[in-house]
């Protein structure tokens, strides 16, 4: 598989075409950005960290059953995956009240919410990500029906799968994000699952373990994503 050129330069990964049309390479930088990305800094060893971590989750929920695009690891930075049209809706799954949810409601940081919570958002940093929800999803086009339900359905099934993972690494799955894309006609699991898209709590001490250590300035951002990776099995 060859590596072409450059098709698309996201905030924290750029993808790359290769020879074969149905193949792009992701390759995660070092970049790290929040609040749509006003705030941007480099880490050093963030791409190889997300890289890797993301290769370890996204074969995890592939061997149960979550379709995904990721094919294999290429280097330490770089991943092979399926070449997705993606639709431009976040999900988000939360298990505890936390960011934008207690900015909103003013409910209370911390609150465990059963069942949990589910949220659309479309991807626009222009716009900051606005809240929406399937009538907007499916009058602009920006999904089908269909597809809209395949979405939530593989966000609850990943949460299941996820909370467990994480539970016995001594962690909390406060919240995250997934992106889906379509690969011949069908719904695969995009994007990227890494601490950069989830909120992860130790669950002893509720010590940040994800991406609020960059959003809030509490530093030891990289020292927290080894953690988890290590944590959970990851081989860094
Ligand atoms: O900011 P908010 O509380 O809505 O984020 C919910 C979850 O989705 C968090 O885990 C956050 O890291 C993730 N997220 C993301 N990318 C965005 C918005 C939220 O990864 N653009």
């Amino acid at each position: 598989m060859q590596k072409k050129q450059e098709l698309y330069s996201g905030k924290a990964k750029s993808v790359f075409a290769t020879d074969d049309n149905d193949y792009v390479v992701l390759s995660f930088r070092d970049d790290t950005s929040a609040f749509d990305g006003e705030k941007v800094e480099q880490l050093s060893r963030k791409g190889e960290v997300n890289n890797k971590f993301n290769a370890f989750i996204m074969q995890y929920l592939s061997d149960n059953g979550i379709p995904t695009h990721f094919e294999k690891l290429l280097n330490d930075t770089e991943s092979l995956v399926k070449n997705m049209q993606m639709m431009p809706v976040e999900c988000v799954v939360r298990n505890v009240a936390s960011g934008s949810l207690v900015r909103r409601l003013g409910v209370e940081d911390g609150m465990e919410l059963t069942p949990p919570v589910f949220e659309f958002f479309l991807k626009n940093d222009a716009l900051h990500d606005p809240m929406i929800n399937e009538y907007h999803i499916e009058t602009f086009g920006w999904a089908k029906s269909e597809d809209i339900n395949k979405m939530k359905e593989l966000t609850f099934k990943v949460n299941e799968l996820l909370k467990t993972l994480f539970v016995d690494a001594g962690m909390i799955l406060v919240d995250y994000k997934l992106e889906f894309g379509l690969f011949n006609g069908q719904v695969y699991l995009g994007d990227e699952f890494s601490p950069d898209g989830c909120r992860l709590w130790d669950a002893e001490t509720r010590k940040k373990l994800d991406k609020d250590r960059f959003r809030q300035g509490l530093g030891g951002v990289i020292e927290a994503y080894i953690e988890v990776a290590q944590r959970i099995g990851v081989d860094i």
